[in-house]
């Protein structure tokens, strides 16, 4: 049965698995399950699988009947199609061996969904971590984890539980906001189209539906319009179309544009699409364009609605995957490929690489085939872009090398530049106070400090800063206490406890304490803050004024002590991402001062910081 193709959703998907854990067969199955595979292949794999005395083999009309086969690995990304009256697929398949991280990325770009497979047997494998972070970084919206081959483990509820809490567990330290677990057999076709009878104790889906209903809509971006222009049509001089797709928003008739880089404006008169002449377009459209006035507008120039506008940036951060045999050379100046624009670039500085199996970052000089790292570019001519979280096509580029032409890697462009703590427009200057620094501290009788306390949750950060706080005021000094849990009430209502959140908290906090130094106050930030490089960027921030002070206290007494129940909740998997317990904290290295809150009262613990204080000469000596 072939079912209407147009009218219907359409959701791409990939699938990523390691060597053998069932993924060819999946895809059989569901191509076999919606009647997807034409009879006469499906015939040459009955006649295959006889010549190897098995039953139809779903495995082979996948991976097809080469000798890639025998070797168990596929390369390269294989697109294949199925239908089913709720909607159409693309399944990006990509294979799971480790060399193939980039295939994987190529796979999971433009895919709404990612299925992760685990063998029921042999458990979380190196590779499957991998996949958890590549979906993340590629920011697909939902991934299925499903664990497969439950046949072999009698369809054990405690294996798949098992493996359910573990990948969780990794998974609460990435970005990954529709998580979904399912048990399956790919080989039985338990829980693919229908769900099994041999694992009542599982409530949730089977994949087909699943796939079939998972909301989508939502994934797209409508807001911001993007249109990066593809070539000007101009037949005759009675008629100019622009032409491009549309990737992001909505286009409508009548609707003011911009165009970028030449700053025109002008009016939609007339928008042309495969299907005629419309009122609207959104994406995936391909139209054409035709406009009120002749404007500076040309290949590789975007347009955008002038009250919705992407940055214009020469400088931009981002998440690189190196594809390239031949490593990243810092010394090249690589062309960047952006929509439709291409222009020289140059990697000023790789920040770090991470490793997707520990998700630790290292300093780097270089970036081997499939590194994954975070560099800062500057590019020869400024682009409009954003962030690759708000819009995954203007947000993303590849770099091509200029000999070869090849593509060496793809990248996703991040929100900030170290640097400058921001993108600060060309428009914006900095004015200067008529009041000295000097005589801010003659007012306050007190040099500007902040006292950073990171610690885990319950480690008594909160308790020692507002008791510090009461003496610092009852010395007549002016301080303030930022908190976590405060101010993730206000200022940071919108952060959760995600890596790159957590970081933006910092971040914002640490500016926040630079202002109050600034104005003379002293700070008193409490903050988890639980890795190294979040509390260098706040001193970075913050500059000399900034004081590092670990308050110690070991795991076990934080979850004894518990004071808000949080511990608990951690622990049944009630809250995700807990640090200590399912996110990591980073003691620092080499902190100003430790106060450990075993060995410490909080009367002494604060003493010692008033000390602190004195010696540094921030408050006077009694
Ligand atoms: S930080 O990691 O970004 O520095 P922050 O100090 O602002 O964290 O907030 C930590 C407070 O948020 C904790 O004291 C706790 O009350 C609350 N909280 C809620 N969820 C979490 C979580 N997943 N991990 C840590 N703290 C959490």
């Amino acid at each position: 049965m072939n079912h209407p193709a147009q009218s219907t959703e359409l959701l791409r998907f990939c699938t990523a698995g390691s060597v053998d854990d069932g993924k060819s067969t999946l895809i059989g199955r569901l191509l076999y399950e919606t009647n997807s595979v034409y009879e006469d292949h499906l015939h040459a794999v009955g006649e295959a699988s006889r010549k190897l005395s098995r039953d139809t083999d779903l495995a082979l009309l996948t991976d097809g009947l080469k000798a890639e086969r025998e070797q168990g690995i596929t390369i390269d990304v294989a697109y294949r199609y199925f239908s089913t009256p709720r909607r159409r697929f693309i399944i990006a398949d990509t294979p799971g061996h480790e060399q193939y991280t980039r295939n994987m990325v190529t796979g999971a770009s433009g895919a709404g969904l990612a299925i992760i497979l685990l063998d029921a047997k042999n458990g979380i494998t190196t590779q499957s971590k991998r996949h958890g972070f590549i979906a993340s970084l590629m920011g697909t919206a939902h991934v299925v984890v499903a664990v497969n081959k439950m046949d072999i483990v009698d369809y054990s509820e405690d294996v798949y539980n098992d493996l359910h809490g573990e990948y969780a567990d990794f998974a609460a330290k990435l970005d990954l906001p529709g998580l979904t677990f399912m048990p399956i057999s790919a080989l039985c076709g338990d829980n693919v189209v229908t769900r099994s009878e041999k694992m009542p104790w599982y409530e949730g889906s089977a994949l087909l539906p699943h796939l079939e209903t998972v909301e989508i809509a939502g994934d797209r971006n409508l807001i911001d319009f993007r249109m990066p222009i593809q070539f000007v049509n101009r037949p005759n001089s009675g008629f100019r179309g622009y032409c491009g797709s549309i990737e992001s928003g909505v286009l409508r008739v009548g609707d003011e544009v911009l165009a970028l880089p030449s700053g025109g404006n002008t009016t939609v008169e007339r928008i042309l699409t495969a299907d005629g002449e419309s009122d609207y377009a959104f994406p995936p459209h391909a139209v054409t364009v035709c406009l009120a006035d002749e404007i500076d507008l040309s290949r590789g120039d975007m347009l955008v609605h002038p009250g919705n506008q992407p940055q214009i940036r020469r400088e931009i951060e981002a998440m690189l995957v190196w594809m390239d045999e031949a490593p990243l050379d810092i010394s090249v100046d690589y062309r960047l490929k952006h929509g439709t624009a291409i222009l020289r670039t140059s990697v000023e500085k790789i920040t770090y690489k991470v490793d997707p199996d520990t998700l630790h970052r290292a300093d780097a000089g270089t970036l081997a085939t499939n590194e994954i790292g975070r560099v800062s570019l500057g590019l020869f001519q400024p682009i409009p872009c954003e962030s690759y979280q708000r819009n995954r096509s203007t947000g993303s580029f590849i770099l091509i090398d200029p000999e070869s032409n090849r593509t060496v890697a793809c990248g996703m462009i991040i929100d900030r530049l170290p640097d400058e703590g921001g993108v600060i427009s060309a428009n914006i200057t900095r004015t200067q106070s008529l009041v000295s620094t000097d005589q801010r501290q003659r007012f306050f009788r007190q040099g500007p400090a902040t006292l950073w306390l990171t610690g885990l949750s319950g480690s008594g950060k909160s308790t020692i800063a507002h008791a510090l706080e009461l003496r610092l005021m009852n010395m007549g000094q002016a301080c303030y206490v930022l908190d976590g849990d405060n101010v993730r009430h206000g200022l940071n209502r919108d952060l959760g406890f995600s890596d790159a959140d957590r970081e933006e908290n910092i971040r914002r906090v640490a500016e926040t304490a630079h202002l109050f130094n600034d104005a003379g106050m002293l700070v008193i930030a409490s903050f988890i803050s639980p890795s190294r490089t979040f509390r260098d960027s706040a001193r970075e921030i913050i500059g000399d004024a900034f004081i590092e002070v670990f308050v110690e206290c070991d795991l076990d007494e934080c979850e004894r002590r518990d004071p808000k129940g949080l511990y608990k909740k951690a622990r049944s998997g009630e809250i995700k991402q807990f640090t200590g317990i399912s996110a990591p904290y980073e003691e620092p290295g080499d902190p100003d001062i430790v106060v450990s809150t075993t060995q410490l009262t909080v009367d002494q613990a604060v003493d010692r910081l008033l000390g602190l204080l004195r010696q540094r000469g921030v408050i006077g000596a009694r």
